[in-house]
């Protein structure tokens, strides 16, 4: 460790997350992994993933994605967090304790960008009542406006999850606040239109959030670590802007956050730029089995899956602008993969990195990079391939080791 420059020796380096520490400051990023069991349970495949960051030396993995409820699965088959999982999520903190490294899970609520034709309620719930160019493939046309105590509901199904999760073990949980998902859309004026105290300006749109927010931390106290993970920019006409976000951020670190994930876009409308890379769109084709879908995913695919080539560190631009405006931790995330680019990251200021595609490709990154230093070399391409592998039998993986891994 002596011969390794500054930036990789604070890396490598224990740090202090709210109440925990974390043998170094690389965190396994949520990459829904797709490995389940027929019970919407996670299966040992999943466990034995986590496991392999673990040992790889990471200072925290996440799970993903947790639904808070069952409407807040993409898909029916997806996991939902309740009381009846907790023996797995125990097993998945224990062998994840085992070797040093923490647990977090990552609550995701699909909100109104659902494809679940097994819905409880009658339609995809959303800030807005509109047309849903998603569900329309499965035939879910429309969303549900959320009036106030539905929100309240849904605000408690995220606290009930993290306090099962916390029962279960694990140290963290990261709380999706972008990328198109519920809380994301209540956050861009794209998606929310409301005309109450839950729409117009970002304060508004950061009501509903922030209640989430408060829920889950009364049920998990102060001292529990509580991440948020957010869209700074979208790219979209009228979408989310980083002056907007860096209001958003502001108000987490107000509200008693404890870090955030820097990440960028949307799942639902302009995927490719949380991304960067080779586009997802062949692939999604390919494993999609439904021909009308396959055909709607055609038309649609050019103008949704926009082209944003691969660069190294391609959000730490916006992502620079937060560490003025906030005290919480920063988690820098998005082609961090060769050892210049994560010791330029701890050298601007940035307190941990989340790492996904560069994790996937070498779970080992952290035993690689404190032994070959500036000479580690990861080999992710950024081909993409692993993300249409979310609804693949045999769940998400670098292809790049299909013989060697997984
Ligand atoms: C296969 C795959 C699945 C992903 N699933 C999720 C997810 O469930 N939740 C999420 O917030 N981000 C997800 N992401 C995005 C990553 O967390 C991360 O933001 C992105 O890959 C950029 O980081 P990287 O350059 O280190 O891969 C996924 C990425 C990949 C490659
Ligand atoms: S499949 Fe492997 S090489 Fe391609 S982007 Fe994913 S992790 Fe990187």
């Amino acid at each position: 460790m002596s011969e390794l420059p500054d930036g990789l020796t604070k890396l490598l380096s224990p740090a202090k997350l709210n109440g925990i520490m974390l043998k170094n400051r690389i965190i396994k990023a949520a990459t829904f992994e797709g490995m389940l069991d027929g019970n919407n349970n996670i299966s040992q495949k999943c466990i034995d993933f986590h496991e392999d960051f673990a040992k790889g030396g990471v200072g925290m993995t996440t799970l993903a994605y947790c639904a808070p409820e069952p409407d807040g699965r993409m898909i029916a088959s997806y996991m939902y967090i309740r009381e009846e999982i907790t023996p797995r999520l125990q097993q998945l903190a224990e062998k994840v304790h085992q070797h040093g490294a923490m647990l977090s899970g990552q609550i995701a609520h699909c909100g109104a960008f659902s494809r679940n034709k097994a819905l409880h309620r009658k339609r995809p719930v959303g800030p807005t009542t509109a047309f849903s160019k998603v569900g329309m493939l499965y035939g879910l046309y429309f969303t549900q406006e959320m009036d106030q105590q539905l929100m309240r509901d849904v605000a408690q199904s995220y606290a009930h999850s993290a306090g099962i999760m916390k029962k279960a073990g694990f140290d963290a949980v990261e709380l999706h606040f972008g990328h198109g998902y519920l809380l994301g859309q209540f956050l861009s004026p794209v998606t929310n239109k409301r005309k109450d105290e839950y729409g117009g300006d970002i304060e508004n749109r950061m009501r509903f959030p922030l209640e989430v927010l408060d829920a889950v931390r009364r049920e998990v106290g102060a001292d529990f670590l509580v991440l948020a993970k957010i869209t700074m920019y979208d790219d979209l006409k009228g979408g989310i802007t980083v002056k907007d976000s860096l209001e958003a951020a502001k108000m987490l670190d107000r509200d008693g956050i404890d870090g955030i994930v820097l990440s960028a876009g949307t799942s639902s409308q302009n995927p490719m730029l949380l991304f960067h890379g080779d586009s997802i769109l062949p692939g999604l084709i390919s494993h999609e089995k439904n021909p009308m879908v396959r055909l709607g995913m055609r038309l649609v695919g050019k103008t949704m899956f926009r082209k944003y080539p691969y660069r190294e560190l391609y959000l730490l631009e916006a992502a620079a602008r937060f560490r003025d405006v906030v005290s919480c931790n920063l988690i820098y995330v998005g082609g961090a993969t060769e050892p210049g680019s994560l010791e330029k990251v701890m050298n601007m200021g940035f307190d941990f990195v989340q790492s996904g595609r560069p994790l996937l490709r070498d779970p080992q990154m952290p035993l690689h990079l404190a032994a070959l230093g500036k000479n580690y070399v990861n080999g992710c391409t950024h081909c993409n391939k692993c993300a249409p592998l979310m609804d693949d039998p045999q769940g998400i993986r670098c292809v790049l080791n299909d013989d060697a891994l997984y």
